[in-house]
């Protein structure tokens, strides 16, 4: 009898005979042999079929084959130094279980657009399930990073009262006879939990009705969000640079293989430890005027500004210090210069724009009734938001890492639509 067993479990299994079930990948013939290129999921191998040494049928199935058919095949586990999975399988039994036909996505180049409309099948070609595996490890190292620093996990809600982060890129929905919102972040509810239980993070998705169609933005999207009591701006980002390079060396420790598989330069990102360079936003204004950008103070970057001041630094870099009238109601201004509010965004090298939007949050009660006011925000609404200034309000800080601009920046790749099994795009919402 055979043993049953996965592609990556064949190393157990060295010169014993074993069934997989698997899809053939590709498929190639030398006249009396068969090379099937083999995959279930867990790896790869190559299957060949020796046509003087099986019953006739088996090689007749065996030719009959195409890209994509599934099929249960038994044979014996070699070691093959040779091979990239280091094992081959010598065929001695093929059972069809479907014979596929005209499998859209051939070989041959295809468009993006044509992939995207068959994303559902995309997902199974080596670089895509390299990126899959990336992501998961991810956010494998996300949770390891923070469970074994003193936070606890919590689930904010999905659907929500009111708006987090502005009120123009809110999800409407009906909630019976009430309005409702799908959740732009979880932060107002961290903090909740952060008055709670001291140190927390949450992992979730975020949906924002942005109109923008850039290489950067998701309408749905995943992001972990620490929040910290008696933390404030500089603790915190200490905590950011420690995590984001906790994230890439487990990467660079766990996936070199589908590191490889996708193409990755690797030596960009094994340098992404220690501290982070840090400059405020005016620095990064100076900065740009010096190399021709037209953007006075007070304006918020763009990609190109990102991309520009990325490019002096081999690791992400914090813009710290931005004007209070471009970011969120709930930033503290700075004691020394109300003007601008004790934030940072983190931006990835590379081109990959920011990956961190954090700040330390306003704990005084009157000014955070203040802006209420000045942001037009119905109190009733943050009554709960309110009462955790007013019960015992405390510094604290926390920070959202956006997970799929981290995945594209870890794979080095060019859009996010490939970070995110199912991407939710302007104009996209198919498969
Ligand atoms: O800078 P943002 O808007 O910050 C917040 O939502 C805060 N409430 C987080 C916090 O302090 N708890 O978003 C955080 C990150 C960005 O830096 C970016 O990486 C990602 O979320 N992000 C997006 N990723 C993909 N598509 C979009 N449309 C994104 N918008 C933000
Ligand atoms: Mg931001």
């Amino acid at each position: 009898m055979a043993i049953k067993c996965t592609i990556s479990e064949v190393g157990r299994h060295v010169e014993q005979t074993v069934t997989i079930g698997a899809w053939v990948h590709n498929k190639r013939s030398s006249g009396k042999i068969q090379f099937l290129q083999l995959r279930d999921g867990s790896g790869y191998i190559q299957g060949v079929v020796v046509k003087s040494e099986v019953p006739e049928q088996v090689w007749d199935d065996a030719k009959s084959l195409t890209q994509e058919s599934s099929l249960y095949v038994t044979g014996v586990i070699r070691e093959e130094p040779r091979s990239q999975s280091g094992y081959e399988l010598t065929v001695t039994g093929v059972e069809i279980i479907h014979l596929t036909e005209n499998y859209p996505i051939t070989p041959k180049e295809h468009g993006v657009d044509f992939l995207m409309d068959h994303r559902h099948l995309w997902l199974r070609a080596p670089k895509q399930r390299a990126i899959l595996l990336i992501r998961a490890q991810i956010i494998r190292a996300v949770q390891q990073f923070f469970d074994s620093n003193g936070f606890t996990k919590v689930d904010p809600p999905i659907l929500t009262p009111s708006s987090a982060e502005g009120t123009t890129e809110l999800f409407h929905i009906k909630y019976f006879d009430e309005d409702a919102f799908l959740t732009q972040s979880g932060q107002l509810y961290m903090e909740a939990a952060a008055m709670a239980l001291g140190k927390v993070y949450s992992f979730g998705p975020t949906f924002r009705a942005e109109k923008s169609k850039t290489r950067r933005h998701l309408i749905e999207f995943w992001m972990i969000e620490p929040e910290m009591a008696f933390v404030d701006l500089d603790e915190s980002l200490r905590i950011q640079e420690q995590f984001v390079s906790y994230v890439v060396q487990s990467v660079l420790e766990n996936c070199r293989k589908e590191l490889e598989t996708i193409g990755r330069d690797i030596s960009k990102l094994e340098n992404i430890t220690g501290e982070f360079p840090r400059i405020t936003y005016d620095e990064a204004i100076e900065f740009l005027q010096g190399q021709g950008f037209d953007i006075p103070w007070g304006e918020d970057f763009g990609a190109p500004h990102e991309t520009a001041i990325a490019e002096s630094y081999d690791k992400p870099v914090f813009i710290t210090h931005y004007p209070a009238s471009i970011k969120a109601f709930y930033m503290k201004p700075d004691p020394n210069r109300p003007e601008v509010v004790l934030c940072a965004d983190m931006i990835a090298p590379e081109g990959y724009g920011e990956i961190i939007g954090g700040s330390q949050r306003i704990d005084d009660p009157a000014l955070m009734e203040q802006r209420f006011t000045e942001h037009n925000l119905a109190k009733e609404a943050y009554q709960w938001y309110m009462d955790l200034r007013t019960y015992g309000t405390v510094p604290h800080s926390g920070f959202g890492l956006g997970l799929e601009r981290t995945v594209a920046w870890i794979c080095g790749l060019d859009h996010v639509r490939e970070t995110i099994p199912f991407p939710r795009m302007l104009y996209r919402l198919y498969p």
